[in-house]
């Protein structure tokens, strides 16, 4: 018995020196490993032997598969490495292929002018705060003095999803959001920078535009607050020489209300095209929170006041930057994206 066990010992390693393939490994350790393997069945003919006989003869077989185990892990390793030597040296990269070029981003103009205005309010101690684009008719309407019945509501009749949801029409109730979460205490200083949605579409309208919201609630607030705020605004995004003007105006959320223009940055004031000759460009709508949304929204009308604006990011844009025509914003014509570099 012994020797036909060296034999296959024999066999076996010189079998597994043979093997170049995981296949071919995969034969070899059925033939001498598997239950069947003769090498197995000899285990099945210890019970035979002698008890002093049995131990010594158990320990042989066992070396032996062992051994044979052994040689066999070694091969797959040995397999496996050339397996991936051949498959890194046919992966070989040519560096003096040409390569892909691409192209650098630019920032859209809308998102310039977001920046810009955020950060000159953020200079002046401003947060950033945000709301719905769905929102309820209660706070895009009646918290900011729109009742149902109000004439105000045709401008901003928009896009409404259900009897109380509509696409906002404006930012403004980001202030009725902020004040209800202050609960009556300020002082509040947010702008809110966002889309709307209104049924309008011309060379300067369109259904879909960008608003900023200005919202400042705190103890002996006045129109000279709001005066001064507007003015460094419009230094800081037009220029220096840039003069403010407060025209009386209507908002149903403010009382007072003005609209606000700038010096013509083009002219200088003197009357040029851009200002159609009046010297002037209106910019924004703006006003001193009405006492009654500011009750609404649970603030003491007697403790404290404030001011607000609202401003039209492409209107901002089509000024700063000349561009005749709000669809422009919104086509992803590359020509027209890449004129735009923040300064
Ligand atoms: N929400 C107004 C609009 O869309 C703009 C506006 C005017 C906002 C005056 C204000 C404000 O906060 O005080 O036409």
């Amino acid at each position: 018995m012994k020797e036909r066990l060296n034999q296959i010992h024999d066999e076996a390693l010189q079998e597994i020196d043979n093997i170049n393939s995981m296949d071919g490994l995969q034969v070899v350790r059925n033939t001498y490993l598997s239950k069947k393997s003769e090498l197995m069945q000899f285990m099945g003919k210890m019970k035979d032997l002698k008890n002093e006989e049995r131990a010594a003869f158990g320990q042989f077989i066992n070396s032996i598969k062992n051994e044979i185990s052994e040689k066999l892990e070694h091969k797959r390793k040995a397999l496996e490495e050339a397996k991936l030597k051949e498959k890194l040296e046919k992966e070989v990269v040519d560096f003096t292929l040409p390569s892909f070029s691409y192209q650098k981003g630019s920032k859209h103009p809308f998102q310039i002018i977001v920046d810009q205005v955020s950060e000159i309010f953020i200079g002046m101690g401003y947060d950033i705060a945000e709301g719905p684009e769905v929102e309820l008719d209660f706070f895009n309407f009646e918290l900011l003095n729109v009742p149902k019945d109000h004439p105000a509501r045709d401008m901003q009749d928009s896009f409404y999803i259900d009897e109380t949801h509509l696409m906002r029409s404006q930012t403004s109730p980001v202030q009725a959001h902020v004040m209800l979460k202050a609960e009556g205490k300020g002082p509040i200083k947010i702008i809110s920078p966002g889309k709307v949605y209104r049924r309008d579409d011309d060379a300067t309208h369109s259904h879909q535009f960008g608003q900023i919201e200005g919202l400042v609630i705190d103890k002996n607030i006045n129109m000279g607050n709001l005066l001064s705020t507007l003015e460094l605004f419009a230094k800081s995004m037009f220029g220096e020489k840039r003069e403010v003007r407060m025209r009386s105006s209507y908002f149903p959320f403010t009382e007072p209300s003005v609209e606000a223009d700038i010096s013509c940055f083009e002219c200088g004031g003197k009357g040029c095209k851009l200002c159609k000759g009046t010297g002037w460009i209106e910019i924004l709508g703006a006003g001193m929170v009405h006492p009654h949304v500011l009750e609404m929204c649970g603030f003491d009308t007697k403790e404290y006041q404030g001011f607000a604006f609202g401003v039209g990011i492409e209107r901002v844009a089509m000024l700063k930057y000349g561009i005749d025509h709000i669809r422009k914003f919104y086509t992803n014509d590359k020509r027209f994206l890449t004129q735009f570099v923040k300064e």
